[in-house]
């Protein structure tokens, strides 16, 4: 059966955890060149920095040839859809794809591709790989899930990275809460006022303001937004003294957060994005990895 991982939903947590633990073996230097000889494509239709590249790392460390399209010079230019484009690269023999598309829930166009596909984001959907190594994080620094309260603050409704988290989180024991402009939340959590919600969270989750997935209801200047909701060393004060500060990334600096705050002791924004590269390791390691199963 062909190993996809399209949304965390279909995996059980047992699952998630595999892979957590595998990816704490790619971290320990494991698996280095066990899949050599191998191809994978990384299509990209919508722009990417750190999962991109973090893939191709994690392909390349895997020991993997690496094809990374670009849909700017491709035959998409010339009225090629996106189906057709997938599926030439399956015909071509590659082993494995890895997709990023601002299409909610893309996948659903694929059923009739046979080899595996790894979710790089859809629309406002999923992010598995983002999820998985925000969990790896989380794990590396607490060594437990159970009880933890994490507050996730900004654009909830349009944010992929917020929706992928909540459903695990919640699933792991987590306890999960919202926050931000009231206009762009959503119900997939509990809402919190920032402010109050800051002293007893273990983790303080910020997020972009996504610009490009329309924000006529965005009233605030950036100046506005960063004094009302912004994370500023006043604010990091009032935190737990183990936790910890997470943002995806691409960071709007003085907006979401300060420059002061980005590489703060409690900031594990970067940490994230190594983690990255073991997380996307273990799931390539999944779908294409001959002793996977055997794994426990
Ligand atoms: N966090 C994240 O998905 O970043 P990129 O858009 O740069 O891949």
């Amino acid at each position: 059966m062909t190993k996809n991982c399209l949304k965390l939903k279909d995996l059980t947590t047992e699952e998630i955890m595999k892979l957590l633990k595998v990816a704490i073996t790619c971290k320990q230097g494991q698996y280095i060149d066990s899949l050599k000889g191998m191809i994978v494509a990384n299509l990209f239709f919508e722009p990417s920095t750190r999962t991109h590249y973090s893939f191709n790392v994690a392909e390349e460390k895997l020991g993997m040839k690496v094809i990374n399209f670009s849909s700017a010079s491709s035959s998409i230019k010339k009225g090629e859809s996106f189906y057709d484009t997938v599926k030439t690269f399956e015909s071509l023999g590659v082993n494995a794809l890895v997709i990023r598309s601002e299409i909610n829930e893309y996948y659903n166009q694929l059923d009739k591709i046979k080899i595996p596909i790894l979710n790089a984001g859809d629309g406002v959907k999923n992010h598995p790989s983002q999820s998985l190594l925000d969990i790896y994080t989380i794990y590396e620094h607490f060594g437990y899930f159970k009880g933890l309260n994490i507050v996730i603050v900004g654009d909830i409704e349009h944010s992929r990275v917020a929706h992928t988290n909540i459903e695990i989180m919640n699933r792991l024991g987590m306890n999960t809460y919202i926050s931000g402009p009231k206009v762009f939340q959503d119900n997939s959590a509990k809402f919190i006022e920032f402010e109050d919600g800051i002293e007893k969270m273990d983790i303080v989750m910020m997020l972009r303001i996504q610009h490009e997935r329309h924000h006529e209801n965005m009233k605030l200047s950036q100046e506005e937004y960063h004094q009302k909701y912004g994370l500023n060393i006043d604010r990091v004060k009032k935190m737990k003294e183990n936790s910890i500060i997470m943002h995806p990334a691409p960071v709007n600096r003085n907006v979401e957060i300060s420059d002061e705050v980005m590489e703060c002791d409690k900031s594990k924004i970067f940490t994230q994005m190594e983690n990255g590269v073991y997380v996307r390791m273990a799931m390539i390691l999944r779908s294409l990895g001959e002793n996977y199963d055997s794994i426990n």
